[in-house]
């Protein structure tokens, strides 16, 4: 008898963005004559740069010639890409990252749900609450969780650290102490940030515990203040107990297109039973070796166009046009009597629901009586409850028209 992995039963009945899109389909079925605007998943609207498209316009044309043809790639990504990440988004900001460093990828969603791959089943877990569904979900498809309590909305086994508007939305060091932690800054779903400080003592507590923090940094490019780290590694100590995780999908349109990069220090160690030193690197390279065939060609000449002077000034626009949406969706809710959080140094607002309605109820609210999609903020976590994202990645004339909306709420 064929057996399957039960901790998959152990999942919620589905991922979240996949029910909401159902519940959106649903609502537009019955009603066709309505205008629905979707600022629920983080996915971006703005076509990719015209550097990138023009680059991968060159890499077809060199794929149909004969002699520039190319099959499989390296599974760890080319190195005219690998040299452009290493100089252009480590040492312009003081870092030394080695090429054999970095793991080009076709996502960070993929990335930090394979990292889990590399590590003993006994590890103990961390994320924060809410957090991005992924890192959550994919610890407990792999064995590392316990059951699902439905009366706290949490797994057994998990450590889970509150983020919430009471502490700022900076989680607390975890008293009992854990092997793996999570951290996405800026932070989806709150659009929250950690200034160096507050990140150092992640790295002090990692060195002190011999943990491992996975760092999610795939919305860096939307930072705007001063004093906020773009990579972890901008402090030091930190290749020595993080991986980072880094994307091309909302810092240059490749939502659709699929490309990120994954960075394992060679400092980077962890343990086996007998206490031995094991490098992560070489095992994450196994690993991709094993189960990865590479990035297209294509894609990659695309990323490498990001880092032209076009691309550059192309992303940057966009990424000005996302943030002004961020400004109007947190001014329009401001405006409208909302509490509002995030949104300076990421392209997400997280906000209060109104006289503390659930977050599924307010969802609905807003679907049906007002036509906007969002995400309720239980979805990423207990401590999400009560809350709602918005996502600034919608097209200028719907944000506005969102807000109009809203304001009448
Ligand atoms: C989100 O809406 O949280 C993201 O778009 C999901 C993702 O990046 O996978």
């Amino acid at each position: 008898m064929i057996k399957i992995n039960e901790n998959f039963l152990k999942l919620q009945d589905s991922y979240l963005f996949s029910t909401i899109a159902k519940k959106v389909a649903e609502f537009q079925e019955n009603n066709p004559d309505k205008k629905v605007i979707k600022l629920g998943i983080g996915d971006v609207t703005r076509p990719i740069p015209k550097a990138i498209a023009d680059a991968m316009k060159n890499a077809v044309e060199e794929m149909e010639n004969p002699n520039e043809f190319k099959g499989y790639g390296p599974e760890q990504g080319y190195e005219f890409l690998r040299n452009k990440i290493v100089e252009n988004d480590y040492k312009k900001r003081g870092i030394n990252i080695e090429i054999d460093e970095v793991f080009v990828s076709d996502g960070a969603k993929c990335d930090t749900g394979n990292i889990v791959d590399l590590f003993s089943k006994d590890n103990k877990v961390a994320i924060t609450d809410p957090v991005y569904p992924v890192y959550l979900d994919t610890n407990v498809m792999s064995g590392r969780t316990g059951e699902y309590n439905d009366q706290t909305g949490m797994y057994d086994n998990i450590v889970y650290m509150p983020c919430n508007s009471e502490n700022n939305f900076e989680p607390e060091l975890p008293k009992q102490r854990p092997d793996m932690i999570y951290l996405c800054l800026p932070n989806n779903p709150t659009g929250t940030v950690l200034n160096k400080n507050q990140l150092k003592k992640w790295i002090d507590y990692a060195k002190e515990n011999r943990s491992i923090i996975l760092f999610d940094s795939a919305y860096e490019a939307f930072i705007t203040q001063e004093d906020i780290p773009h990579s972890i590694y901008e402090i030091e100590g930190a290749k020595e107990v993080a991986i980072e995780f880094r994307s091309f999908s909302k810092t240059a349109g490749f939502t659709g297109i699929r490309c990120a990069y994954t960075v394992v220090p060679k400092e980077l160690k962890a343990y086996t039973e007998k206490g031995e030193e094991i490098s992560l690197n070489k095992l994450w390279n196994r690993r991709q070796c094993t189960k990865f065939n590479g990035v297209s060609y294509i894609t990659q000449k695309g990323a490498e166009a990001v880092y032209s002077e076009n691309g550059q000034k192309q992303i940057k626009e966009n990424i000005e046009y996302y943030m002004e949406n961020a400004r109007i969706i947190r001014e329009g809710l401001k405006k409208a009597g909302y509490e509002t959080f995030g949104g300076i140094n990421a392209p997400y607002i997280w906000l209060k629901t109104p006289n503390n309605m659930k977050s599924w109820d307010f969802f609905d609210e807003l679907l049906t009586k007002y036509n906007i999609v969002g995400t309720p903020g239980v979805g990423f976590g207990p401590n999400g409850e009560g809350y709602f994202r918005l996502t600034a990645f919608g097209s200028r004339e719907n944000t506005i028209e969102a807000m109009k909306r809203l304001s009448k709420l």
